[in-house]
């Protein structure tokens, strides 16, 4: 286990916009840092990080925490691992009490595949510039293709020699165990049992995760034989999903951000080159087509996305419709085609690496405009073909979600196609409203406010259910009105429940005099208050116990220790009723329908307000429970004492009802 003196100095040290940083592009909005949730798929930011508080909430999907909870959420780190990632970005020496073995075994499964890969990476390496295979064949290689040393090393490349188990030998006399060499794919087990590595010959391209770790390989063969495949890459492993990843992007991701671009390139070769010629925002689907993942990894960083295409038309029309995904995600995409056949690879090295940076600056174009005069040139003059690349245009902008900015694009086809906008914009209409339809609900267009023409706008109206709301929307399953009160009476308890922590988390400390007390914090007013009310959240509960416990040993409890918990749901919760001051208790009054415009101002109402509600919704509850009792009580004795608790809760209720009606409503 990491000691607490070293957890207590990483949580002094690191700083919440330089953790989230890395992997958010973030931009400053008043007091708070914001932008596009990395947890869920979004277009307008809704990803708060408060540099005061040190902690980070999204509106969108509720995720929140510190910043050893980002990196466990973002990275799927455990609490140690992502200790241990913080303490290596500051620089902090991690000081570990003893565990057991099965503990560390446990804990390093994950760890030893990362550790064996960084171990091949350095291996390979080490073969590449010093083994005598290595130097002769792959070094000189990549110096033939004309990439400098620096490039090969800044990427860590490698070689595998061609023998049968040169990793494996290697590993094994290093202390790493045949598991996790198998487990991350570097060495295939036979039919006999026997363990041969995969890699055997190749030059050798590690594969890092965006944090910069090593996950997996690609191995290029040597050989110009038809029959050996060009490369070998590593099998998915617990590391390494393809889908999700991007080759380069750890050497690209300051650049991305910087330059607010990111360029997307198929193969390890132009990853290389482009670096080479100075440009390292760029990243490489290495040959799978592009995933949403991999675009919503680069949609993190940049909003822009700039495709470098190999020149030969063939392949160029097949991949058109990919990238519509991109659109979808609500990027930008531009491109660049190079000239006679070059993919950027080669065309660095024809022309040298500053005209080839000249050249991608100067020949991006737009990717709807970059595809329409494509498929134009294509159609020649054929009529029929023309009205075909009207509707594929049209539907490759109906892709976009952005408003806006699909008007524009329809202005320019408009003037590129020779089509008036408003037949564009019909066009637009139908396709928009076939997606509407099909996608059963306001969804696919809710982000949209409309396009140009006015048709459009009315039609495009967000309508949760354009046919009129299906008969069983507020149904709950398997039970009839009575499961969907008390469902409603749940919901409304909870609210309750949060609204008083939120009042002790926020008002806590503030120390009052009010009529018969003096003096006293509101915490501990609070405390007594609900001396005779028990939580049913959970959540609620564990943290109102806490409070009173610490109370009861003389101290007062801080927001901040919930929000530093290690209970996730508590840090949560805390989270939530300590960054959106008023969300809660708006809905909480609305639902009361009252009124308040700042609950510091008369805060009196507002505490005794948040525990008298409390206590109603608690004892209304409590009457419902007793008169479903008397209904079915047949025990006259019985009945008379239902009866009486029932006209005793009563009166209790009416009390708090005229209490609430003096103290809030005036
Ligand atoms: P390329 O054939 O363009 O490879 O395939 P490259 O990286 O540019 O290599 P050179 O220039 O021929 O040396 C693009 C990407 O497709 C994947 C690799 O990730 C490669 O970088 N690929 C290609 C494979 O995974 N397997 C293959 O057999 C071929
Ligand atoms: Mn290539």
């Amino acid at each position: 286990m990491i000691n607490q003196d070293t957890i207590s100095k990483i949580m002094e040290t690191v700083r919440i916009e330089e953790v989230v940083g890395d992997f958010v592009s973030l931009k400053k909005r008043g007091t708070s840092l914001i932008g596009n949730c990395p947890f869920h798929n979004e277009k307008t930011p809704s990803f708060h990080v408060s540099v005061a508080k040190g902690i980070y909430k999204c509106f969108g999907c509720g995720k929140g925490g510190d910043s050893v909870h980002f990196i466990m959420d973002h990275e799927k780190y455990s609490y140690p691992e992502a200790l241990k990632f913080l303490a290596q970005k500051y620089h902090i020496e991690v000081e570990e009490t003893v565990q057991s073995p099965q503990n560390i075994e446990a804990q390093n499964a994950r760890e030893s595949l990362y550790i064996v890969s960084e171990f091949a990476a350095g291996f390979f390496a080490n073969e590449l510039w010093t083994g005598d295979q290595g130097r002769a064949i792959g070094l000189s290689y990549f110096k033939e293709r004309g990439f400098r040393e620096d490039i090969v090393k800044k990427f860590q490349l490698g070689y595998s020699p061609d023998v049968w188990d040169a990793l494996i030998q290697n590993a094994i006399s290093a202390g790493h165990k045949e598991e996790y060499l198998e487990k991350t794919g570097l060495a295939i087990r036979n039919d006999k049992g026997k363990l041969y590595d995969r890699f055997r010959g190749r030059v050798m391209f590690p594969i890092h995760n965006f944090t910069g770790r090593i996950i997996g390989f690609g191995g290029r063969t040597l050989k110009t034989d038809k029959n050996v495949p060009k490369y070998v890459n590593s099998p998915e492993s617990d590391i390494y999903h393809k889908s999700n990843v991007l080759y380069g992007l750890f050497h690209a991701k300051k650049a991305i951000r910087d330059t607010d671009n990111c360029y997307l390139v198929e193969g390890y070769a132009d990853v290389l080159a482009a670096h080479q010629a100075g440009i390292e925002n760029v990243v490489a689907s290495s040959g799978t087509s592009l995933t949403t993942e991999q675009i919503r990894l680069i949609g993190r960083f940049t909003e822009n996305v700039t495709i470098l295409y190999d020149g030969d038309a063939a392949g160029i029309k097949a991949s058109l419709r990919g990238l519509d995904m991109i659109l979808e995600e609500g990027l930008n995409v531009k491109v660049v085609s190079f000239p006679d056949g070059h993919d950027p690879d080669s065309y660095m090295h024809h022309v040298g690496s500053g005209e080839f940076k000249k050249y991608i600056e100067n020949n991006r174009k737009d990717f709807i405009l970059y595809k329409a005069n494509i498929l134009l040139k294509e159609a020649g003059t054929d009529p029929i073909k023309r009205a075909g690349i009207i509707r594929d245009i049209v539907e490759s902008i109906a892709k976009i979600p952005d408003d806006i900015k699909a008007s524009i694009f329809i202005k320019e086809c408009s003037s590129l196609l020779q089509v008036e906008e408003r037949i564009l914009l019909s066009e637009l209409n139908k396709i928009r409203m076939a997606k509407f339809r099909k996608s059963g609900s306001g969804n696919a267009s809710a982000g949209n406010s409309g396009v140009g023409s006015s048709g459009f706008q009315q039609q495009n109206q967000y309508q949760p259910y354009p046919d009129g709301p299906p008969d069983n929307l507020f149904e709950v399953p398997g039970a009839g009105a009575e499961a969907a009160e008390a469902a409603a009476a749940e919901e409304s308890d909870l609210l309750q429940e949060q609204e008083v922590v939120r009042l002790l988390l926020a008002y806590g400390h503030e120390l009052v005099s009010w009529d018969q007390i003096d003096n006293m914090y509101i915490g501990s007013f609070i405390m007594q208050n609900l001396a005779d009310v028990s939580f049913t959240d959970p959540t609620c509960k564990s943290i109102i116990d806490t409070y009173n416990e610490e109370i009861e040993n003389g101290h007062l409890p801080v927001a901040s220790q919930f929000i530093n918990n290690e209970n996730r749901k508590i840090v949560e919760l805390a989270i939530t009723l300590s960054t959106s001051p008023y969300s809660l208790s708006e809905n909480w009054y609305n639902k009361h329908n009252i009124y308040v415009r700042d609950e510091s101002v008369n805060l009196k109402a507002t505490i005794l307000g948040g525990i008298f509600h409390l206590k109603k919704g608690k004892v209304a509850r409590m009457l419902a429970d007793i008169s479903k009792e008397i209904k079915t009580e047949q025990d006259s004795v019985n009945l008379e004492i239902l009866m009486q608790r029932f006209m005793f809760m009563k009166t209790v209720e009416r009390e708090i009802s005229k209490f609430l009606g003096t103290v809030i409503l005036k």
